[in-house]
């Protein structure tokens, strides 16, 4: 007899660097499922990878910096937002492996923020040089300076693009889904994944990993768009997936009905503090003692309340939110959060 084909083999030969606390708690929400009176719902607590307070990028880098490792990068630089979890966790994870981090960091006028709090401080403190650079710059033609530059003075720069989301990066997330899935075999299965998407590779993983391990029938995977509109982000988020497969020597894209996409809680714009994103922050803290953000996890988890008041998610479901970290940035959102 033939023992079963394992659908996660291809992954599990891919190179790695091992930074992540795994596998991360996965808990029900007891006090915030009995406020709202909807499904049970549980959390997956991706805000604690590990590394420097955490995140779903640490996943990413895993396979990110292994790359930049097999390169043989002395540095590496991304690029994000001035509050960026991503940069940090890129700074974190590049210090922990003894690689120098570039941040390009996007401000009004390009111009370091007088509080250097939140991500920003912690950037300071892991080591990174960052970039400060004009908010309507272009990305790729600023990354390529700023490696241009390195190159120049003899360094040996890898670049990990935007949010970490390629085809490399989102395999992260597709090990994330098979993880869940050992988590909580003996209890059955969940009806949704909820979580925050912005530049889709979470989203992409997270498809990609239900298709290996045979759930996209049963289960919805629904990005809430951060900045997005759903058309835009669904495309990205397919054209990763179809790479990431590729990538694993699959040749496969999820059907459009399987890429869930809600932007209708990104209107104010990106990092807008509004009510819902501070109600969802103050039920979850005052209900379960959990912190999120007001940019990522904040905003998703606003969605998601708002849908089970809505009915879209009822008793007798279990809907799964992936807490993707986010909370360094808490402190430079103070004024938002107080008023
Ligand atoms: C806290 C947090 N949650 C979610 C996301 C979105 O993940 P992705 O970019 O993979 O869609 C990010 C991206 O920066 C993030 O920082």
């Amino acid at each position: 007899m033939t023992a079963a084909r394992d659908p996660f083999a291809a992954l599990d030969r891919m190179p790695r660097v091992r930074l992540a606390f795994l596998p991360t708690p996965l808990h029900p929400l007891p006090r915030l499922s009995a406020h709202l009176g909807g499904p049970a719902l549980f959390i997956k607590r991706d805000d604690q990878t590990g590394l420097a307070t955490g995140g779903n990028k640490v996943r990413k880098l895993e396979f990110l910096l292994a790359q930049a490792v097999a390169a043989g990068a002395d540095c590496v630089i991304t690029a994000g937002s001035t509050q960026s979890n991503h940069a940090r966790q890129t700074a974190a994870g590049a210090a922990s492996l003894g690689l120098a981090a570039h941040l390009v960091l996007y401000a009004p006028g390009g111009v370091a923020p007088a509080e250097r709090s939140g991500n920003v401080l912690l950037d300071h403190l892991l080591g990174a040089e960052i970039h400060w650079t004009e908010e309507r710059a272009p990305y790729a033609e600023t990354i390529a300076q700023v490696e241009q530059t390195l190159r120049q003075a003899g360094h040996r720069p890898y670049v990990i693009p935007y949010g970490g989301s390629s085809a490399h990066g989102l395999l992260g997330y597709v090990d994330a889904m098979r993880e869940v899935a050992g988590q909580i075999e003996p209890r059955g299965w969940f009806d949704a994944h909820v979580f925050a998407s912005s530049s889709g590779g979470t989203q992409a993983g997270l498809l990609l990993g239900a298709h290996l391990g045979g759930l996209l029938t049963t289960t919805r995977i629904l990005g809430i768009s951060v900045d997005m509109s759903a058309d835009r982000l669904a495309a990205q988020v397919t054209g990763l997936a179809r790479a990431g497969a590729g990538m694993l020597g699959l040749d496969w894209e999820p059907d459009p009905a399987q890429v869930l996409v809600n932007d209708r809680y990104c209107g104010a714009g990106y990092a807008v503090v509004t009510d819902r994103e501070r109600e969802a922050i103050r039920l979850l803290a005052r209900l379960e003692g959990i912190l999120v953000d007001p940019v990522y996890t904040g905003r998703a988890l606003a969605g998601l309340i708002d849908l089970v008041r809505s009915g879209e998610f009822r008793v007798g479901q279990r809907v799964l939110f992936w807490h993707t970290g986010g909370t360094a940035a808490l402190s430079a959102f103070a004024a938002d959060l107080l008023s």
